[in-house]
């Protein structure tokens, strides 16, 4: 449930990002880490509560367009004609960066990358902060994005100094992230805001071939992404083909496990959750609401830490306007393991 915004702790936030320490804050894809982002010792504070490598920069979030100007070099036409369509929204841009962003924000990179979320709070928080908000998800590294208040509390508890409950997340995936810097602009990240809704703003996209090929070893663009992201304690295999097929396949390899005195855990859906002859079984959603589906993603993922399961099996959620960005998730997270059948 989200409540009004809190002015007293609002004011009382923005304090603290100004001093140069972190607030965690609800935004519509996943909470984030906040910090003053033009302060080099606060972002260093990021990547200690987070353990997070220091080449991977940090996303700088604004609550005005305007502020956009302070911060980087140019801003190109389609750049402007993205913000003006996608901004306040789900979309992070990299552009050419001004002096005044730290080396540390940004992991070394001359580029930084820009987002205004379109969550209320986070607004009120950035705007508390001084209209510069550096802020990663706001979970350890390695472990799924938190899309509930209670995810950061379970990773950062202890060493930030607050978080700002704003109930569950609206996307449940972190946005897209598009390079404006290179013309045609390239897709670095799959989000929300999909290639389709890219190319009816501007035309031609380009897609980070290391993303969104096959080629496993080849370097991604944004350095976050070569990540593994979320290895689950157990493994997860992804199952593709039709329900049919997938479930009996599926069915076959629970029975298994128990005989052998195993607890897997499969990830369905509302369509066929109760095909499902045993193990822990979770749905992700209906297939005909795909948001339901990418906001249950990262919870489902550490439900399944927490019961300990021996392995993870998944049927594959490859949905008509928000698959690319799921499977891009779930591919990471099974490691590459997909079987199709
Ligand atoms: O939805 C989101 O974007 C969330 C919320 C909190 O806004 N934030 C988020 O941040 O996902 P993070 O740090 O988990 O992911 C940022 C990604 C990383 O893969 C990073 O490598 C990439 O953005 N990135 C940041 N600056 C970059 C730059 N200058 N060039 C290329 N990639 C960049
Ligand atoms: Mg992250």
């Amino acid at each position: 449930m989200r409540q009004g915004i809190d002015e007293e702790m609002m004011k009382q936030a923005g304090e603290i990002l100004k001093a140069g320490g972190l607030v965690a804050f609800p935004t519509e894809t996943v909470y984030g880490l906040g910090a003053n982002a033009l302060d080099a010792d606060a972002a260093v504070k990021i990547y200690a509560a987070k353990g997070r490598p220091s080449d991977n920069p940090l996303i700088v979030h604004i609550a005005k367009i305007e502020d956009l100007y302070k911060i980087v070099k140019t801003v190109p036409e389609k750049a402007k004609v993205l913000a003006e369509t996608f901004w306040p929204g789900p979309l992070t841009m990299i552009f050419e960066k001004k002096d005044i962003v730290p080396e540390k924000t940004t992991g070394g990179l001359n580029t930084v990358a820009v987002r205004m979320p379109v969550d209320k709070t986070a607004l009120a928080l950035i705007e508390a902060g001084g209209g510069y908000v550096a802020a990663p998800s706001a979970n350890t590294s390695g472990r799924p994005s938190p899309t509930k208040a209670s995810h950061v509390a379970e990773d950062m508890n202890g060493k930030i100094e607050m978080i700002i409950d704003g109930g569950d997340v609206g996307i449940g995936v972190e946005s897209t992230i598009v390079d404006v810097s290179v013309d045609p602009p390239m897709i670095l990240r799959p989000g929300y805001i999909n290639r389709q809704m890219l190319t009816e703003a501007i035309g031609e996209v380009a897609e980070d071939p290391a993303v969104f090929g096959n080629d496993t070893k080849a370097r991604p663009k944004a350095p976050g992404m070569k990540y593994r992201h979320y290895a689950p304690k157990a493994q997860m295999t992804i199952v593709e083909g039709t329900p049919e097929k997938v479930v009996a396949f599926i069915n076959e390899k629970i029975e298994e496990e128990l005989r052998n005195g195993k607890t897997p855990g499969v990830i369905a859906s509302e369509e066929t959750k109760d095909r499902y002859e045993g193990g822990i079984v979770k749905s992700m959603g209906s297939r005909k609401n795909e948001i339901e589906i990418s906001q249950h993603l990262y919870s489902v993922l550490r439900e399944f830490d927490e019961q300990e399961v021996s392995q993870i099996f998944s049927e594959s959620f490859d949905t008509p306007s928000l698959g690319t960005a799921i499977m891009n998730r779930m591919t990471k997270a099974a490691g590459h393991q997909i079987i199709k059948l």
